[in-house]
């Protein structure tokens, strides 16, 4: 049995957290910096670094004090390490640098998605690899099969837009405000999802890969001719992206051989008709089908530790010089997709 600091920095929630490697929470603590960036429509770099550093020392200290355990007591500490923002990355990786040092023990110097991709099994023993995960986030959207501890292979992803993404500019676009997700989910439930004829980008295509720019335009076309209320134009968007989302996974998932469960982790995995449409998906496969409980879905530092316990178990770690990735695929070997800018 471990115990491993989790420190979590990479965007606009800084959080930390201690998981022991059976499984359990032993305390954590996220803070949202939404109030601090909602004015701006999105995340300030600047403001995000500046409130990372004020808010993470004490947070370490009240996770140690809920958990009453010291640092003397831990076996590792892991910190994402990217891709992000490299101001909130350095922030949460230097952190995590001098306390592994004062404790004398590993760093994981942790790769963000891998954090996402792990999740999973800290919310379900039972989940073996190889596993199929659709990972959709602010950031990125991706199908990968997860072989294994750092052995992830990618089948898809976005030639544009992140999945997040194109729920934070609908959002925008409704002026529901910063964060898109949840608010776009909420006012959906009113709406007619057949209400407004959306595209579906790439759905038919024999490549599996992701494209919303089209749909959000289409978005704001459909705002600004005045025809329609809001709450049909989330519902139909939703829709739309969900169509998207579904065609696009089954082409993956025909290319990507046997895998023992269907997997969403990421922040819009905690939308709940997002959820049924890939239980239904993964029920017409026959393959069962995990989501992690959706506190764990969006980002936190539970998920940077549990990588962390997983990287331990394996015997992996890393030295105390390593440097931050403002970019870092997770799978190195996969191939540039045409069209598409810094998402991969
Ligand atoms: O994983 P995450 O917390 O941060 C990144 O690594 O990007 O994902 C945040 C993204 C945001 O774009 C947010 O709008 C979206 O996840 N999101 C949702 C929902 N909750 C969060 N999208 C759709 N429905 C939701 N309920
Ligand atoms: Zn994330």
């Amino acid at each position: 049995m471990g115990v491993v600091l989790g420190i979590e920095s990479s965007c606009d929630e800084t959080a930390a957290a201690l998981v022991a490697s059976d499984r359990r929470i032993l305390a954590q603590r996220i803070a949202s910096q939404d109030e601090a960036h909602a004015p701006y429509g999105g995340v300030v770099p600047e403001i995000a670094a500046r409130a990372h550093a004020e808010r993470l020392a004490p947070m370490i200290e009240a996770v140690f004090d809920e958990a009453g355990i010291a640092l003397t007591d831990l076996d590792a500490i892991a910190a994402t390490a990217g891709p992000g923002l490299i101001g909130g990355v350095m922030v949460g990786l230097v952190s995590a640098k001098a306390l592994a040092m004062a404790a004398d023990v590993p760093l994981m110097a942790l790769n963000h998605l891998e954090g996402h991709a792990l999740s999973p099994r800290l919310a379900d023993p039972a989940l073996e690899f190889p596993y199929a995960l659709l990972l959709v986030s602010g950031g990125h959207c991706q199908v990968l099969r997860v072989d294994g501890v750092g052995r992830y292979r990618r089948f898809a992803t976005t030639i544009d837009d992140a999945l997040g993404e194109a729920f934070d500019k609908t959002a925008k676009i409704l002026g529901l405000g910063f964060p898109g997700g949840p608010a776009v989910e909420k006012l959906a439930k009113e709406g007619d999802c057949a209400a407004i004829p959306l595209p579906r980008p790439l759905v038919g295509s024999g490549e599996p890969h992701f494209s919303f720019a089209g749909l959000k335009s289409a978005v704001l076309r459909a705002h600004e001719s005045g025809q329609y209320a809001a709450a049909d134009i989330a519902a139909s968007f939703q829709q739309a992206a969900i169509d998207c989302v579904t065609d696009r996974l089954g082409i993956a998932l025909d290319a990507m051989g046997p895998v023992t469960a269907l997997v969403v982790a990421g922040g819009v995995a905690a939308n709940a008709s997002m959820r049924a449409a890939l239980q239904a998906l993964a029920d017409d496969r026959g393959l069962p089908f995990t989501a992690p409980p959706p506190a764990l879905c969006t980002d936190n530092a539970a998920m940077i530790a549990w990588a962390g316990c997983e990287r331990l178990a394996s015997g992996q770690s890393d030295p105390l010089d390593v440097a931050a990735r403002p970019r870092w695929p997770l799978d190195p070997e996969a191939e540039p997709v045409r069209g598409a800018g810094v998402k991969g």
